[in-house]
């Protein structure tokens, strides 16, 4: 599949949202980080910030949410205009049922692992989901350091993806930059999350492009 690019609204001004999205049109998905202050140390926004953000934007929403209970909350966001809605698994009670339940109300179902969390206990679970997010850094902040040592892990999980011959999308969250999405491309990943590199740049549209054309390398 041809990389796509999801800049997070995390490292964008809060206040201009709107605008915000619009300065970044071009990208495949806007990537929209929910905090609960109990999953991650960090509070953002909730249900009506993405319906609002859903009618501002054409571009898809790809819901990533950071916190308790999602399989409570998840299909809100669904129904607030998600396109994409990922659920943590160290924090979902039914994660099978819950990406069944994403599916069935009509958005793309997406499971994350943080980094202490191996993908192995959870190879029998990847035909219900249509993307997985390995985290490349703890989850709760926009703006940290690219962790290396999870290359290994998205390196085994694309071998486990083709092996199964699944279409499951293989995304990477963190620390992703001109320095560092080479490394995630080549690894296997082909969805890129980015926050402080492309809205830390004079030119966020022109970030987008050149994230996109490396990852494409
Ligand atoms: C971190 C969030 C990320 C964050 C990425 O917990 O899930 O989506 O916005 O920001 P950067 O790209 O700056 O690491
Ligand atoms: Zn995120």
């Amino acid at each position: 599949m041809a990389p796509q690019i999801s800049p997070s609204i995390l490292s964008a001004d809060f206040a201009r949202l709107a605008d915000e999205a619009k300065a970044v049109a071009g990208a495949d998905w806007l990537h929209v980080d929910v905090m609960d202050n109990h999953f991650v140390p960090n509070l953002t926004l909730g249900v009506p910030v993405v319906e609002s953000l859903a009618r501002a934007t054409d571009t898809p929403l790809d819901c990533h949410l950071m916190i308790e209970a999602p399989d409570r909350w998840a299909p809100q966001y669904v129904e607030a205009g998600a396109g994409s809605v990922t659920f943590h698994v160290e924090a979902a009670t039914a994660p099978v049922r819950l990406a069944r339940e994403i599916r069935a109300k009509g958005a793309r179902a997406s499971m994350a692992l943080r980094p202490a969390t191996p993908v192995e206990p959870y190879e029998d679970l990847l035909p219900e989901l249509d993307m997985l997010l390995i985290m490349t850094v703890e989850p709760g902040f926009g703006g940290q350091a690219f962790l290396d040592i999870m290359l290994p892990k998205i390196r085994r999980t694309r071998e486990l993806i083709d092996r199964h011959g699944l279409e499951l999308w293989l995304q990477v969250d963190g620390g992703v930059s001109a320095s560092t999405i080479e490394r995630c491309a080549d690894a296997g990943a082909d969805v890129f999350v980015a926050g402080s590199a492309v809205y830390g740049a004079a030119d966020p549209a022109e970030a987008v492009r050149a994230l996109r054309d490396q990852a494409e390398a």
